[in-house]
């Protein structure tokens, strides 16, 4: 049986550099077309982490961000209106595979998206094939067509083949997702990466769920993948939607959820069959400039410590080695522990 290694089992191995600053790093890479991110973070198109205001964030430090489909066509399409009056260049919009998505997708490249994101908890299915192809007819070149999410190699190439110009990897590893335990599927995310990557094929590589450090980050991306996508590690900041709210010690939290948890599915849609996700509450965080400054400098600060001034160099130099429980145990600030 195949062994599949996740985010926390491996790590890189410091290699000789020259590189004396970070600015001397350039972790930018083209997601297609016009398209090119100088960050290379997606965040999540989730109700509790992307709208316009996120969206605007994201790329106003060269990164991006994905209108959650969670809402009305007119809803979603003035969050991207709203954005794009905003001023912001690339704004990406998800849909779905079935029902409203040529309507909506119509929609949303009118009020300004230029890249769609065919959001499907398990996208390696037959009704893709209609979807994308539809998708891809209808819209010029000039429209990004992002899909996912797929965890085999197998399905990045389905995908890759019915015209998706990027593609999320990764199923089952968010830090909200219960899909494993629901139904045991899944396959750890910097493995999906791993095989994804060994693919002839060119649709870019999105690697989602699981990255809760920059150090998971530069992982993913040392593995073959061109972006990363987060949720958790922008929830509760101020671009998120949603409310703050004080608890009764003081302390001030914002809601981060699965999509397919039981308050989510309860919102949108009014009743919630089978959760294949959580909700909870995360402390609140401030402006996420500051999250994407430090995101930003710890990747760069990674592609330095492997030598590299940029991806192409990151992807064939980077060396991973596995490491044991007590080596997992010693890569954490492990005197919070010894503390205790
Ligand atoms: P992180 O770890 O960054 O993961 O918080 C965000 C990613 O999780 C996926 N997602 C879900 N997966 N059930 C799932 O199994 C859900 O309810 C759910 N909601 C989001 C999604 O790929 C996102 O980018």
């Amino acid at each position: 049986m195949q062994q599949a290694y996740s985010f926390d089992d491996l790590l890189l191995v410091p290699k000789y550099s020259d590189i004396k600053s970070r600015s001397e790093v350039d972790i930018s890479n083209e997601l297609g077309g016009a398209i090119k991110l100088s960050l290379p973070v997606v965040s999540s198109p989730m109700d509790t982490v992307t709208e316009s205001a996120m969206i605007h964030a994201m790329d106003e430090r060269g990164a991006l961000g994905i209108a959650h489909r969670y809402n009305t066509i007119e809803e979603q399409s003035d969050i991207v209106a709203r954005a794009a009056s905003s001023g912001a260049k690339n704004i990406a919009a998800a849909v779905g595979m079935t029902g409203d998505f040529l309507e909506r997708s119509v929609s949303l490249v009118a009020a300004g998206a230029n890249v769609l994101c065919v959001d499907v908890a398990h996208g390696h299915h037959s009704v893709m094939e209609r979807c994308l192809k539809t998708l891809k007819d209808k819209f010029s070149e000039q429209t990004h067509v992002m899909a996912g999410n797929v965890a085999t190699v197998e399905a990045y190439e389905f995908l890759s083949s019915l015209g998706a110009d990027s593609v999320r990897v990764g199923i089952g590893g968010g830090s909200i997702c219960s899909t494993r335990i629901v139904t045991g599927h899944g396959v750890p995310t910097l493995q999906s990466v791993f095989d994804c990557a060994k693919s002839s094929h060119s649709a870019k590589i999105i690697a989602d769920g699981g990255i809760k450090t920059t150090g998971d980050m530069v992982k993913a991306l040392a593995a073959g993948a061109d972006f990363v996508m987060i949720g958790s590690m922008l929830a509760g900041t101020t671009e998120t939607p949603g409310e703050v709210f004080t608890s009764a010690d003081g302390k001030k939290y914002k809601v981060y959820r699965g999509m397919a948890s039981h308050a989510a599915q309860k919102n949108w849609r009014g009743k919630s069959s089978t959760p294949e996700g959580i909700s909870t509450t995360v402390p609140y965080r401030g402006d996420v400039g500051l999250i994407l400054d430090d995101i930003d400098g710890g990747i760069r600060s990674g592609f330095s410590y492997s030598g590299c001034r940029n991806i192409k160099e990151l992807w064939s130099r980077s060396q991973f080695i596995v490491q044991t429980s007590a080596g997992q145990s010693e890569s954490n600030t492990h005197i919070l522990w010894r503390n205790k």
